[in-house]
């Protein structure tokens, strides 16, 4: 029998800590004891004035009439000093009390300096990277009045159908627990008073990720253990991290729709994590809980209160209803005010209650957004993110004279460069791959021909084209642009093609059944293939797409994500060899849609299949490999790293409670580079079952050609802990396997056996 560690105290204690009211503010209370219910009510309703992206059918109206009667706790979709000046003086000298607004924003991947997407940033693995870009965001944002960011988004997604995905860290819990950390690090840095930080915003809790059908907004059912070992942990780390506010998720929790949902908004948030901060809703996520079938208006909005949501977007139930709801005694007054006291008391760690107008500092937006220094840490930013998925004949990196044919619907494209969720970005700010390529290498000679479009449907075009241009048709047929495309390229040493999708092909609302390279450019890239000239693929998209076909033609491919403000300057860095490609998939990609899900971390079957051939009653598939095409971890570089000496220090913990399992990883190749070393595990036995493999480390190190160096990976019991059958999170002594390697499809090297 395994000894198991119950932590029943450590869960007393958190659950006693949080009992014990937190401290008092006395500016906050002194204001509490001023307020009538309706004022308490009015800082609890988020409205948005319109002019952003309104991500739901309504948007607010009578904003400024509403400010003035002390309706409005916060808005979003406004921004400049002015602007934000203009509001904040509207709720300081025209309300009763003067209390100041919360000003949101959708900053996810940068604010006017556009970072790539987040799935990108991932793929860096470089976590102070990442948090040197939520810095540049923060700083960006609040110089333009921005105090609140509904950022990071660390929904677990193990489903490349579901648009979202770009918006995340991919399918690993551990990476995307550092991943979230990192963001609220730069977000709020260690100290909100400041103007250069703002207030981060873990969302959507709960498994928004885990849509069926990777539909979105579409409903989730998942077991606790799932959900406690393999998709809560990444909302747990921002918060432990200190992130001050929570954004309920669309989805239902057991029957529950999250912004109703007790259990996850009290039990499990604030009695189990022990969180201070505020709650607030997704669009019209209250409301939408009519159509989830929990009663009318009323209803729901007592019911989001109840269960622990604090702040109301956009959907006015709370504004409309709670008054009512405390006459007729479903929700006390004291209710309200717990909401009431929490939004006051982001006010107050802001600074925003003795100074409403530190965040309109006028000469702020000039010295501090789109610097040449912010436009540098996003070029390389890029540049990190990318993977390279296939080398082919040592095509790339190119010689700076070559004479180029640079084709594809992206490669002379502004409007498709910044991706999904980047609403504060300028499209027209962005670099194309034809000005990078020419600025990169201006000896070189590149001609540009379309050669296809992103997609020939009209009507497809019109559903991805709702924020601005994405898919432009051309008055050329399919067959002229093909034609051109292929007279560049006789011409040429050298092909390189950037296809893929647009911008919002992925992102939100933008799910996919199909997840290939759309047909009209997979033309293209077929009559390329067999031009008799190398091939350089420059694959763009905001998903693991399934390109089994791709990866069997005699091509290098380059994935580059939506790269961002500098996107074409980093492609071309990266083709030209000024920088060496090291990024690594934090998300599977499949062979076919069928496949899905798949992600590396899977738990082991009672009968798993030894090999991709086919074995009756095995768990495997009559018509496709169980392997995916591309796994997690994965990704290549110019130069070859090799590991050897994999080993483990010995089977006890040394005097820091720690085993010690060490690499050494050498770059035999000729290019200097980066390494992405990580560490898999694998628990033998334990009382549920175990995933087959499990990231427990990893490092990024950098390694001139011909150089080698031993990494090591501290583990302590901590590392090994999961949450058992009755979510008690504990150590199961017992064997465990383990690898080292640059991917997450290495075999087991060796094993360490650990009692606690
Ligand atoms: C999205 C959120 C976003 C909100 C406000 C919603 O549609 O799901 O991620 O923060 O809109 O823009």
């Amino acid at each position: 029998m395994k000894k198991i560690n119950i932590s029943l105290t450590v869960l007393f204690f958190m659950g006693f800590s949080w009992l014990q009211a937190q401290e008092r503010i006395p500016q906050v209370e002194e204001l509490l004891g001023k307020m009538t219910l309706e004022e308490k009510i009015g800082q609890l309703n988020l409205l948005t004035p319109g002019g952003g992206v309104a991500t739901g059918s309504v948007v607010s109206e009578d904003v400024e009439a509403k400010i003035r009667a002390g309706n409005v706790g916060g808005i979003f979709g406004v921004s400049s000093p002015e602007k934000v000046r203009q509001a904040q003086e509207l709720a300081v000298k025209n309300s009763r009390l003067g209390i100041p607004l919360l000003i949101g924003s959708d900053v996810i991947h940068g604010y006017k300096t556009t970072f790539p997407i987040p799935l990108g940033l991932s793929s860096s693995w470089d976590m102070d990277l990442i948090e040197e870009t939520a810095k540049v965001a923060a700083r960006e944002a609040t110089a333009d009045g921005i105090n609140w960011n509904f950022s990071p988004m660390v929904d677990i997604s193990r489903d490349p159908r579901w648009g979202r995905v770009a918006e995340g860290a991919g399918e690993d819990a551990y990476l995307g627990s550092q991943v979230a950390r990192a963001m609220v690090r730069g977000y709020q840095q260690d100290d909100l008073t400041r103007p250069e930080t703002m207030i981060a915003t873990v969302k959507h809790l709960a498994l928004y990720g885990a849509s069926e059908g990777g539909r979105d907004y579409n409903r989730v059912d998942m077991s606790r253990t799932k959900m406690f070992n393999e998709y809560l942990p990444p909302y747990k780390a921002a918060i432990d991290e200190g992130a001050a506010s929570v954004m309920t998720s669309f989805n239902d929790i057991d029957g529950v729709p999250a912004s109703g949902n007790k259990w996850l908004l009290t039990d499990l948030l604030r009695e189990r994590w022990g969180f201070e901060g505020f709650v607030v809703s997704d669009y019209t996520s209250v409301n939408e809980m009519i159509a989830h079938g929990m009663g009318d208006l009323q209803d729901v909005s007592a019911l989001a209160i109840k269960a622990g949501l604090d702040m109301d977007m956009v959907g006015e139930g709370f504004l409309t209803t709670l008054q009512k709801s405390v006459e007729e005694g479903r929700v006390s007054e004291e209710e309200i005010t717990i909401a009431a006291r929490r939004i006051l008391e982001a006010k107050h760690k802001l600074g925003l209650l003795d100074d409403p107008y530190k965040y309109s500092d006028e000469s702020r937006p000039e010295r501090d957004i789109l610097t040449d220094e912010h436009r540098k840490t996003a070029r390389k930013a890029a540049a990190s993110s990318f993977v390279l998925l296939k080398k082919h004949n040592n095509t790339l990196p190119l010689s700076k004279n070559a004479k180029i044919a640079l084709v594809g619907p992206l490669a002379n494209d502004k409007n498709n460069m910044l991706g999904t969720w980047a609403p504060t970005g300028d499209p027209s700010l962005s670099i194309p791959i034809l000005e990078g390529f020419r600025n990169v290498a201006p000896n070189a000679t590149v001609t540009y021909a379309k050669g296809a479009n992103i997609s020939d449907d009209p009507e497809y075009a019109k559903k991805v084209n709702v924020f601005g241009p994405r898919i432009e048709i051309s008055e050329e047929s399919p067959e002229e642009l093909l034609k051109e495309a292929m007279d560049v390229v006789e011409n040429a040493d050298v092909v390189v093609a950037v296809v893929g999708e647009a911008t919002e092909m992925s992102g939100e609302a933008a799910s996919r059944t199909e997840i290939s390279i759309p047909e009209s450019q997979k033309k293209l890239i077929r009559e390329l293939s067999q031009s008799g000239k190398p091939v350089v693929l420059v694959l763009m998209s905001g998903r693991p797409l399934t390109i089994p076909e791709e990866m069997q033609l005699p091509v290098s491919i380059l994935q580059v994500w939506h790269p961002g403000v500098e996107a074409g300057n980093a492609i071309a860095d990266v083709v030209f060899g000024d920088i060496n490609p090291s990024g690594k998939l934090t998300a599977t990609w499949p062979h076919n849609v069928g496949q899905i899900p798949i992600y590396y971390g899977m738990r082991t079957t009672g009968r798993p299949a030894a090999s991709e051939e086919f074995e009756k009653f095995k768990s495997n598939y009559l018509d496709s490999p169980i392997a995916p095409l591309l796994p997690f971890g994965y990704g290549l570089s110019y130069t070859n790293f090799e590991y050897s000496d994999v080993k483990v220090s010995d089977n006890t913990l040394n005097s820091n409670g720690e085993i010690i399992v060490s690499a050494t990883v050498a770059n035999t190749g000729e290019y200097d580079g980066e390494e992405v070393v990580q560490l898999y595990i694998h628990d033998k036995v334990r009382s549920i079952t175990p995933p087959m493999k499990e990231l427990k480390g990893f490092q990024k190190i950098n390694l001139k050609a011909g150089e080698s160096q031993t990494v090591e990976f501290n583990i302590s019991v901590e590392d090994l802990k999961f949450y058992n059958g009755n979510l008690e999170y504990v150590f199961e002594p017992g064997e465990f396997e383990f690898f080292v390697a640059g991917s997450s499809d290495g075999e087991f090297q060796g094993t360490f056996n650990l009692e606690e």
